[in-house]
Order: C-alpha cells, then structure tokens, then sequence
C-alpha cells in the first residue's frame, strides 16, 4: 500500500505517525517534507497547490490513498483532480472546500439550515461596512472572507477599530481574501473544536479538544495559526456533543448535500460555548492545527480504516472510532516574531524526550546535518498522561528543553481546563465524551 500525505506541518507529522502506526507495512510519500517526517517517507518535490502535477504524480505511481493537510489545495481542486484520475482521497472538492475558503458562503449555508452561528452581514463597500458595525456596537469582530492562514479574523473593542480594520481589509490588506469583509456579532464563551469524519451526510464526530489562537499568555495578543491544544475538555458533556450533531453538523451537512456539493473528508466545526448552546465560530474542512496533535495521539482505533472508507466512497461503514482515557496537552514553539515576519535559519537542539512526548515537527528542515528554523510555527510537543496536570506540566516541561534562538511558546497551554479542574475536580474527571460512536447518523 502506498499513501501519499499532502503538506508538511505539524499536523501533516501527526497523520504520518499516526497512520504509520496504523499500517506499518504501508509505504508513506510526502509533499517537501519537513525536518521530523523525512527521515520516516520519501520526498515528493510537487507544491501541494500545483494539483495537476500532484495528480498526474500519484497517478503515475498507483497511489493508493492521498490524505491532505491543509485547505489550500483543496480550495484549489485537489481532490476533484485526484478522484478525476481514480485514485482514493481523503478531502473534500474544491466547492465543498468553501464551506472554509469563503467565510461568506460558510455563513450563507448557516443561515439556509438554522445552525446557530453569530449576525453577520457581509460587505465590500467601506461605508456600509461601517454602518453594520455602528449597529452591532463593540465588542465586533472584522474577517477577511477568503483564505488567510488563519490571522484574517479581527476581534475589536471599539467601533472606531473595526471601521479601521474594515477599511483596511478593503483597501487590501490582507490581499484578495479581504476584498468582501464578513463583520459579526461578538460570542461570548469558551471555545471547541470538534473534528467529524464525514461523507455526504454520515459522519461521526472525533474527541474534542480546544486551541489557543492567541499569540500570548492570557489569551492576549494577535491571532495565530494556533500556539497549543489540549484533550479532551472537561465541559463537554455526551449531551452538549448530541446538540453539537443535531444542530451543527448534521445541518450543514445535509445543506451542503442538497446543494450538490456533498462533503467528504474532515470537518472541523469551531464553536463558542455560550450561555444559548453551541454557536458556530468558523468551519475547516480539514484537520485542524496544532489540534491534530493533541487528539491524535489518544486516538486508540485505526484513523486509516476510516479514513480510506470514505477516501473509496463507502462512507464510514460503522467505524467507530476509540479515544484513550487518558490527557494530551500540545504546546507549539515558534520562531522569534510569528505570527509576524519571523527569522529563519536558527538551529535546533531538541533533547530526547523523557515519557510519553511526541515531538511533531512544522517549520524545520535538515540543512547540511543540522536542523534549522524553516516555518513561523517550528514544532508541537504534546505529552499524554492519564492525569491532565501532569500532562500540562510535561508539555511545558519539553517545551522549555528545546532550544532555538528566539523561541517563543505559551507556558500556559490548558489554563481553562487548569482552572476548571480546581474549581471542581471530580465533574472533570468524567470524561464522557469518550464514547463519540453515539453521535453517528
Ligand atoms: P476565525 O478566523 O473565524 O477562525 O476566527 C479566529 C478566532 O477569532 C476564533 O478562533 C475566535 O477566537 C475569534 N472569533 C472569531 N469570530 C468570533 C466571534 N464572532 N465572536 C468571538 N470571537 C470570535
Ligand atoms: N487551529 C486552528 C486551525 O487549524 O484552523
């Protein structure tokens, strides 16, 4: 068998070992792969959005399973291209993909199929743009519709900060993506990200886990890709994932069906735990990062078995997937000035890691001999331990013994659930969420 994994981050290194561990006889190719996953696959030297060439590629090597990372190659078409040629893959069409790539269309399915997300309105005339925001009044949040790895999303404290970045969105900003600029209603609450493994409308949904986007601790600071993760969290209930299902997934989903863009993949919904329930931040149609490497190493089952279910197009044909009863808490080391402009080149001196830790690797390359800085975010390092505090304390732990000129991590991966746990340590220890096969359709 021979699988080809597109992308080369953090989360990329995730799926690799994780479905290398699950078909170990398996032969694994990937696209310009990073410092940590070439020594276990051979290279493929294709951009992941060059999708003629990577098709024509795995075509010509009778690629058994293609599983993409990231969402621009899927917004470019990727798997239409793939599934074109025949060849299994595990992502969704490029029109399904906009259920991500276009923020505005993602809100437009919203509100044909009820699911609870914030108001919005969508603009690309300044004016307009700031009479919606003078209605919502502040805190309001400002995104760019299109693609923006992630840092297109504004939360303002004051009007007079929206209508600036609104007017900047569209004066260019943030290039094309910011040509229409989605302006929303703030959502007060803690945040969740729920994976679903889906094919048109069946799906089941993953253990949930929750990010920190924040470049600083807190929760302060600019947006990022994403500075650490943790699994599971302790204010899902079996009841909150029901909900999730009914008034979230399964919507959207059948919404995308009768509109003749069936999904198939991975879908990531990012919510707001609110007061009102579960409300929807943003959807992904692809895993999510750095969440993937948290949830992924407590995930027990074979991803592969379901994964190549709906890669062939038989759906998940009663995959039920199994967590450990266990805590991963992932902390992400990045190069001096992410989520800006950031210095490449540093080297890197990673000890060997003492435990349970998986150290999964993003922006590194080896570059004669040494390994060196190649990315804004460098490396993952996720610890797993039966005891959430000993696995926060882990992943802080090997965090703080990898070294790099400039590192910058957050020591505080995980505070939220920190400080759940204190104020009531037994209702945090039921994880009842370990039993996700209930929310299959
Ligand atoms: P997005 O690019 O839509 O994922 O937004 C990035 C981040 O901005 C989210 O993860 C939230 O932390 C924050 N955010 C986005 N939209 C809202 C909203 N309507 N209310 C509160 N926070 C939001
Ligand atoms: N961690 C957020 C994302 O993958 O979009």
């Amino acid at each position: 068998m021979q699988i080809l994994i597109v992308g080369n981050g953090g989360r990329e290194h995730a799926l690799l070992w994780k479905l290398r561990a699950d078909a170990p006889g398996a032969a694994f190719h990937a696209t310009r792969p990073n410092g940590g996953m070439a020594p276990l696959c051979t290279g493929v030297d294709i951009s992941p959005t060059d999708v003629v060439a990577l098709a024509g590629w795995a075509a010509a090597k009778r690629i058994d399973l293609v599983v993409v990372g990231p969402e621009t190659p899927l917004a470019a078409g990727l798997a239409d291209r793939l599934r074109k040629a025949g060849i299994p893959v595990f992502g969704p069409s490029a029109a399904a993909a906009r259920i991500e790539s276009s923020k505005a269309f993602a809100k437009d399915l919203m509100a044909g199929a009820g699911v609870p997300t914030a108001e919005y309105e969508v603009h690309t005339d300044r004016a307009r743009a700031r009479a919606f925001i003078e209605s919502l009044g502040a805190p309001v949040v400002v995104k760019a519709s299109g693609l923006a790895a992630g840092k297109g999303a504004v939360v303002c404290g004051t009007v007079a900060e929206a209508a600036r970045t609104a007017d900047a969105m569209l004066a260019g900003s943030f290039g094309e993506a910011g040509s229409r600029v989605v302006i929303e209603e703030f959502m007060e609450g803690e945040e969740l990200s729920v994976f679903c493994l889906a094919h048109g409308e069946d799906f089941v949904t993953l253990l949930a886990s929750q990010d920190h986007k924040r470049i600083g601790e807190g929760d302060t600071g600019p947006n990022t890709g994403g500075m650490g993760a943790y699994a599971p969290v302790g204010l899902v209930t079996e009841e909150l994932m029901a909900e999730v299902g009914e008034r979230v997934v399964a919507p959207v989903l059948r919404a995308l069906a009768e509109t003749g863009c069936p999904f198939s993949g991975l879908l990531y919904a990012g919510l707001m735990i609110t007061d009102r329930g579960p409300r929807v931040v943003e959807f992904n149609c692809r895993f999510g990062d750095p969440e993937t490497q948290a949830v992924l190493p407590l995930f027990s089952s074979s991803l592969l078995e379901p994964m190549m279910a709906v890669a062939e197009g038989s759906g998940l044909g009663g995959h039920t997937p199994v967590f450990a009863d266990a805590a991963a808490v992932t902390t992400v080391l990045a190069a001096d000035g992410y989520p800006g402009s950031y210095a490449k080149g540093a080297p890197i001196s990673i000890p060997a890691p003492a435990g349970r830790v998986h150290v999964f690797h993003a922006g590194t390359a080896t570059k004669s001999g040494r390994l060196v800085v190649t990315g804004g975010r460098v490396l993952a390092v996720t610890a797993v331990d039966a005891d959430f505090d000993a696995a926060r304390s882990a992943s802080r732990a090997a965090a703080a013994s990898i070294e790099f000129e400039g590192r910058q991590y957050r020591g505080d991966i995980g505070w939220r659930e920190a400080a759940r746990r204190a104020r009531a340590p037994r209702r945090s220890e039921t994880h009842t969420q370990h039993r996700p096969g209930g929310m299959r359709t």
